[in-house]
Parts: structure tokens; C-alpha cells; sequence
């Protein structure tokens, strides 16, 4: 439910554009390695990464859902940001601003400025930029025309750009230029602008720099790299002095122990490297595992709050481990309510088991697999076995045509060049499926169906080993480990190993960058890999999502929950939300891609929807909780609210006050697809 008919409508009108161009191109489609278990198709949808990409990277899966993925699709001129700088591409040339954040109760948004623009002074040739190299942490782009390569890195106070023959450059502003003065040596130069921003420019040799008009600076001809950095304070100019000399040329995010996750850039030069982290890297940066300084007053503002200065080449991030279970963690409190489970799970197991399902769209059918998985797991913790064979029986035919490839009204196939799978209604329309053969949404889709294959796995080992090839290929296509040229699909396809949570918006241009709706959803997909993992007794799967999970879940914790008063958001909007919609890379929205800011009952339940044991995790602050469900009490009783939301908010009540809570699911008329009494009974007798 990530995405909506809005998604889809300005998908139709950024992918048309697309559509014409890979129409008049040989296009490069990577072959299903061989003994894959999904078929090859050809996409008609996708767009072409051809303009885009060097030759050699076009052989190797591509990113669908990346930090810069706006440079790589359409005309690729729209922004994407990178902390603390947002960077855009047009024109052969570079811009790069130092956004303004503006927040008012309905949103907080990076207002994009055209502070500093960086082109060659010559260039009749217009060329847009082509990614030479990718990693973890970064992104390399050309400007071959121009001689100009951008080493863009997540988090680095400065823009570095490597000049690789001697060429005139043009640095331009919107605003007007009030001084332009050298150093002695002319490799540094302040630049302050009437916005009163001072820039500072390196250079690896003396550059000469001239002041051509109130807007514009030329330079002579000049090779080597330049590096911009926007002066945070006048306290600073030393430090960024200091750590001018190395520059990180990518970066990579490596799974090294249980809970642990490690930075390591590649970087050029002698010095320390000077990077910025963002409040979720400070939470869980480990300064004693490493040689890292923490510059706490060195601090450029975000929208993801302040990012603080880190001396230091490589960093260690360490999580509290989270619990992944099959049953509810602490057990069902009292024996005595177990009966009331064990009734309407009989009722559910009838009505679910007896009627085939009739949809075929993936997300819509992974949530009733799901749905049906959590009864077989709800009657082995409540001990009524008897149930179990007919939930297994029914899940066994349901996902079976999906993994065999024999379902008639959809399943899954390879798609080559960007390397994943797609739906077969995908792959011939971009709006089936909410977009997933764009890659929108994979992690949620197939999170659902993961969460199915496992259940049955650990009820049927025969049947977990007959499918296993097709379910490590499902959970490979959006978390994908491998690294190697000829892996089947991209690393981490969702997860932003910077921001330390996923984006679900796929091959779309947006301008306000990648965004995310459903965290839940997110987090079940990793908690449902980990589980997999339990399932076919492989720990080094149930390790890896389990990170991913803990990770995804301080995310929507830090950024989503929206707490007063911890200065992450202006008061104007935390005063008026208690939690956010979509959150954007450059925004934060209060609206839905499905629903307006009004429908809190909505907002909430999109980030609790899937409910297993995994929900307790994510809402463990029992204050905030509170509070989340105070603020949605009022519009519960709009009119048209339907009890398939108020479950949701009854199910978040029941964690600090099971008494008031419990009626009011017991007296519930609907539940959502994803929803059963029998889950939500299982949920409010295990609260407590
Ligand atoms: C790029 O150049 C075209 C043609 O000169 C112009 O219309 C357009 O506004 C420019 N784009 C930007 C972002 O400057
Ligand atoms: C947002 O940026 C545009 C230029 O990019 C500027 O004209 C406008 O004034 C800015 N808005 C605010 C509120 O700063
Ligand atoms: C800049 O690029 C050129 C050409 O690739 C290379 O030879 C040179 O070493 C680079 N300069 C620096 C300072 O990294
Ligand atoms: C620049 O700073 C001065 C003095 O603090 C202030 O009066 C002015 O409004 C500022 N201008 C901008 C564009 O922020
Ligand atoms: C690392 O340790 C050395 C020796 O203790 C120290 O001189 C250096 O500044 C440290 N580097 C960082 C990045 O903290
Ligand atoms: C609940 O039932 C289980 C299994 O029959 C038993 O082990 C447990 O002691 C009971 N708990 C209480 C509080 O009676
Ligand atoms: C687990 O992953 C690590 C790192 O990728 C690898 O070295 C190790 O062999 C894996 N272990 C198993 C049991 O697959
Ligand atoms: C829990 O939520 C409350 C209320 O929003 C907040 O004040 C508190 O800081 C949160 N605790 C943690 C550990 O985030």
C-alpha cells in the first residue's frame, strides 16, 4: 500500500517521456544467470540506464532505488540530496546548494537554491553525465565533454571534482558574489555570497580566479581537483583547512559481525577524512572500536537533523540485537484467554482456507498468504495443532504457482536491464502491481510472500528444500549481498546504507528525491528474510536481516515517529503530527500517496500494518505510543473511518492499556486484507 493512484499517474507521464527513448536504442539486456528459477523477460516497461551508465557497469545489475537515482533517469536533471548538499545536473554542469529548510504543521521540506554551479567555460557540446562508478556510500559521475568527475559521497562537507585536463571552469550563483579573495598560495579561495554563505574553494594547485561579474567566477585554464565546502561557521575554516587535502572517492557498508555495520571510504590523500553522520550514525557510531573524533559544534543542519563532524576513514556502527521470533515474545500472558484465540482462529481458518484466492495482483495476494501464515503460527502458540495441516495445505497451493511459474494471472520473471524480477503484469504495465515492474515496492511485495514461504518451510522441510532455490532468489532481489559483476541482482535493492533505511519509489524521478511510506511494511520485509533464515537454519541470512531489521526499525523511530522537542522537527510540525507520511529524502510529507493528512487512522495504520511479534519492537516506547494514539483519537469518529484502520489504533492502545483496548477489538466489524480477529485476539493477550 506504498504506493497509490497518484504514484501511478505520475509514473504514466515520467515514464512515457523514457519509453520514446528506449525505443530507438539497441538496449543491452543482462541474461538470467544460468538455472535461475524464474523465466527471462523482456520489459517493456523499464526504462533504458543506457544514456546513463558506462559501458562496463551496463553488464552488472544497477540500483532501482538509490540515492541517485534522479541522475539516471529521464533527462536525468533532477536533484538528489546527499548531506548536507543537494546536487543537480544540467546543462554540463554541476549545482549544488546548501537547501533551506522550511516547515509549516503540513510538511518540512529542503527548499533548492542554485547556490554554486560548476561547468567548463567551453562547452559547445552539451552532455549530460554518465555514472563512471558506484558504491555503498557514493556515486562517480562525468561530464566527459567538460573533462569534469564528480566524486559525490553521502555525507561529505565538500564537493570534490577532478579536472583531468587543463580546462577554464565557470562557477556561477543565483545570488550575487560580495568577495573572491586567494590565499597566498592561490589554492584557496573564499567565496561570500549576499545570501551571507561563505564558500571555500581548494585546489591541489595554485588556480588563478577571477570575479567576471557580480554572479559569475572564471578561472584560467586549470588541472587537478577542486573542492567546495560551504563554511559552517567561522570557528571552522580551520578544520575544514585541515581535512581538505583527502577526499573520499566511495565508500563501502560491509555486514562484519552480528548488529555491526562498517564504513570504509577509499579515499585520496594523506589526512584523516572529515565526514559528516547524521543523529542515527551518532547513536550508534562506537568510538572505541575505532580511531574516529566526534567535532560535536562542527554541524551543518538537515532535514534529517544535525549532522555532526567525524575525523576518521572508517567507521563501526553498533545496534542493540532485536529479538526474531515466530511467536510473540513474551508468551500469552493469561491461559485463560486462550480460548477466545483458539474460537476465532477455527472461524478464520474456515472462511480463509475454504475460499481459493481469487487476486492476483503480488501485493494484494502476498498480504492473504501472510495473513494465512500467521494462523498457523498463532495455533502452534496456542496449541491447537489440528489446525495447522489445513493452513498448510491451503499456503502450499497458494504459493506453489508463484514459484513454479505456472500461477495463471501473474508471478515472477527476470528482467535484464537493470537486473531483478518483475511481476509478468509488470513487466508489460507499469501501473500493475503498484509499479513493482519499475521497482516500486519490491521489499514490501515480497517481504509478505517471505514471510509465507518461511512459515511453510518450518512446517514442511521437504517442501522448504524443494523451494529453496526460488525463495533465497526472492529475498536475493532486494537483499542481495553479493557483490560480484555477475551477481543476479544490485546490492541492498532498498536499504540506503547511509541514511540506514529503505526507499521504495523505484525507477521514477520525483523532486523531492526517493521516498518511503510503509516503515512497518519495510521492517517486515527484513524480519520475514530473518525468519527465512531461522527456517532453513542458515544464520548468516537470519544475521544479516536481522540487522537490517533493528536498523529499519531506529529509522522509523528517528524520522517517521515524530517525538516534541528532540529538535529533529521544527515545533510548528511535531506540535501538529505525531507522526509523518511519506518521508522523502528532501521532505516530509503529512499527506499519503493514498490518503489525505486528515486521515490519521490511516497515517497510523500504514507504519503498524503488518502486526506479529516484530510490531512490539518497533512501538517499544510506551510513551510515544501514547501519544501517537491520543493524537488519532479525534478522527476516529469522522465519518466513512472503517474498523479495518481502527484495529490499528486499538492494537497500539492495547500496549499500554489492555483493558480499554480489548473490547473494542472484541466488538470489531472488519479487518484489514492483511488482518484477522485471530491475529489481533493473538496480539492483545501477549501485550502486557
Ligand atoms: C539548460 O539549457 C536550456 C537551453 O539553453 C535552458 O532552456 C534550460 O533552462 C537550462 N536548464 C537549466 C536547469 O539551467
Ligand atoms: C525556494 O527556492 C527558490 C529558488 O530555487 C526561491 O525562488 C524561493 O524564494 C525559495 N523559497 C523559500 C521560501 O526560500
Ligand atoms: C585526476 O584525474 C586524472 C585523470 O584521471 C588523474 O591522472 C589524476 O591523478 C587525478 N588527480 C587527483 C589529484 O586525484
Ligand atoms: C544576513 O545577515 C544579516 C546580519 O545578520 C541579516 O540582517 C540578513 O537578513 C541576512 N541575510 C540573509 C539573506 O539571510
Ligand atoms: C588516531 O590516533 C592517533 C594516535 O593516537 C592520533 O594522533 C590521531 O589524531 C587519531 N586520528 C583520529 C582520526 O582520531
Ligand atoms: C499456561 O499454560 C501453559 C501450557 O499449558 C503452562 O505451561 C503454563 O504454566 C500456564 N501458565 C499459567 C500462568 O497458568
Ligand atoms: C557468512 O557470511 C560471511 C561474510 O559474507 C562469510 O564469510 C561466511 O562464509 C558466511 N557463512 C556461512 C555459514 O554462510
Ligand atoms: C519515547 O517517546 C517519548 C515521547 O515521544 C520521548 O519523549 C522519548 O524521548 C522517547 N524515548 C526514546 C528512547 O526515544
Amino acid at each position: 500500500m506504498a504506493s497509490s493512484k497518484m504514484t501511478l499517474f505520475m509514473v504514466i507521464l515520467a515514464l512515457s517521456f523514457s519509453f520514446l527513448q528506449t525505443q530507438a536504442r539497441v538496449l543491452l539486456s543482462k541474461p538470467a544467470p544460468a538455472g535461475f528459477p524464474f523465466p527471462q523477460t523482456q520489459s517493456t516497461v523499464v526504462p533504458d540506464p543506457s544514456p546513463f551508465f558506462a559501458s562496463n557497469l551496463l553488464q552488472t545489475p544497477l540500483p532501482t532505488n538509490s540515492f541517485f537515482q534522479n541522475f539516471v533517469l529521464n533527462n536525468g536533471d533532477v536533484a538528489e540530496y546527499f548531506h548536507p548538499y543537494s546536487f543537480r545536473f544540467s546543462n554540463s554542469s554541476l549545482t549544488l546548494s546548501y537547501p533551506t529548510r522550511i516547515a509549516t504543521s503540513a510538511s518540512v521540506l529542503q527548499n533548492f537554491t542554485a547556490d554554486l554551479s560548476i561547468s567548463a567555460t567551453q562547452n559547445n557540446q552539451q552532455q549530460h553525465q554518465v555514472v563512471s562508478s558506484f558504491s555503498d556510500l557514493g556515486v562517480t559521475l562525468d561530464i566527459p565533454s567538460s573533462n569534469l568527475r564528480f566524486f559525490l559521497v553521502k555525507g561529505s562537507p565538500y564537493l570534490t571534482c577532478n579536472v583531468s585536463n587543463p580546462t577554464a571552469l565557470s562557477i556561477s550563483t543565483t545570488h550575487a558574489i560580495t568577495t573572491l579573495s586567494p590565499n597566498t598560495d592561490r589554492n584557496k579561495y573564499t567565496i561570500s555570497l549576499n545570501n551571507n554563505q561563505t564558500w571555500l574553494l581548494y585546489s591541489s594547485s595554485p588556480i588563478g580566479l577571477t570575479n567576471s561579474n557580480p554572479s559569475l567566477i572564471t578561472s584560467d585554464s586549470f588541472s587537478g581537483v577542486i573542492r567546495v565546502s560551504l563554511l559552517p561557521g567561522s570557528d571552522f575554516e580551520e578544520v575544514l583547512d585541515q581535512h581538505s587535502s583527502s577526499y573520499p572517492v566511495s565508500g563501502e557498508a560491509l555486514f562484519t559481525e552480528a548488529f555491526t555495520l562498517e564504513y570504509t571510504w577509499e579515499k585520496a590523500g594523506n589526512e584523516d577524512l572529515l565526514m559528516l553522520a547524521h543523529p542515527l550514525h551518532l547513536q550508534l557510531l562506537s568510538v572505541e572500536d575505532r580511531n574516529v573524533t566526534v567535532l560535536d559544534q562542527f554541524k551543518y543542519r538537515s532535514i534529517d537533523g544535525d549532522l555532526v563532524g567525524i575525523i576518521g576513514d572508517s567507521w563501526v556502527l553498533k545496534t542493540q540485537p532485536i529479538p526474531v521470533t515466530w511467536h510473540s515474545i513474551n508468551g500469552i500472558k493469561d491461559n485463560a484467554s486462550i480460548p477466545e484465540i483458539i474460537a476465532a482462529l477455527s472461524k478464520d481458518v474456515q472462511a480463509i482456507t475454504s475460499t481459493p484466492i481469487s487476486i492476483t495482483a503480488s501485493y494484494f495476494y502476498g498480504k492473504l498468504i501472510a495473513k494465512a501464515a500467521r494462523l498457523a503460527l498463532i495455533a502452534e502458540e496456542v496449541g491447537s495443532n489440528d489446525v495447522i495441516p489445513t493452513i498448510k495445505k491451503f499456503l502450499e497451493d497458494a504459493v506453489e504457482p508463484w514459484l513454479s511459474g505456472t500461477f495463471a494471472g501473474n508471478g515472477f520473471l527476470y528482467e535484464g536491464k537493470w537486473g531483478g524480477l518483475v511481476t509478468k503484469n509488470g513487466a508489460v504495465d507499469k501501473n500493475a502491481d503498484f509499479g513493482f515492474g519499475i521497482y516500486n515496492d519490491h521489499h514490501y511485495h515480497i517481504g509478505y510472500f517471505l514471510y509465507a514461504i518461511s512459515v511453510v518451510a518450518k512446517l514442511d522441510q521437504a517442501w522448504g528444500l524443494k523451494y529453496k532455490e526460488q525463495a533465497y532468489s526472492l529475498a536475493g532481489d532486494f537483499m542481495n549481498l553479493n557483490r560480484q559483476p555477475d551477481s543476479s541482482y544490485p546490492l541492498l535493492r532498498n536499504f540506503d546504507l547511509y541514511n540506514l533505511h529503505s526507499w521504495a519509489g523505484g525507477l521514477t524521478e520525483f523532486a523531492d528525491g526517493r521516498d518511503q511510506e510503509s516503515t512497518s511494511e519495510a521492517v517486515n520485509a527484513y524480519y520475514s528474510a530473518a525468519l527465512m533464515g531461522l527456517a532453513y537454519g542458515d544464520t548468516n541470512l537470519t544475521a544479516t536481516a536481522s540487522l537490517l531489521a533493528a536498523l529499519e526499525i531506529q529509522a522509523a523511530q528517528k524520522w517517521w515517529h515524530v517525538h516534541q522537542g528532540d529538535n529533529m522537527y521544527e515545533d510548528v510540525f511535531s506540535n501538529a503530527n505525531a507522526i509523518t507520511g511519506v518521508v522523502w529524502s528532501n521532505k516530509r510529507d503529512t499527506g499519503l500517496w493514498f490518503a489525505p493528512p486528515e486521515s490519521k487512522e490511516i497515517r497510523l495504520g500504514i507504519q503498524v500494518l503488518p502486526i506479529s511479534p516484530i510490531t512490539e519492537v518497533l512501538f517499544s516506547n510506551v510513551s510515544y505510543v501514547k501519544e501517537l494514539v491520543e493524537w488519532t483519537a479525534p478522527a476516529l469518529t469522522r465519518e466513512g473511518v472503517t474498523d479495518a484502520w481502527r484495529g490499528f489504533d486499538y492494537s497500539l492502545e492495547g500496549i499500554y492499556n489492555k483493558e480499554d483496548a480489548l473490547p473494542k477489538i472484541e466488538n470489531l466489524g472488519g479487518f484489514d486484507d492483511g488482518n484477522s480477529l485471530t491475529n489481533l485476539l493473538w496480539w492483545i493477550h501477549s501485550r502486557g
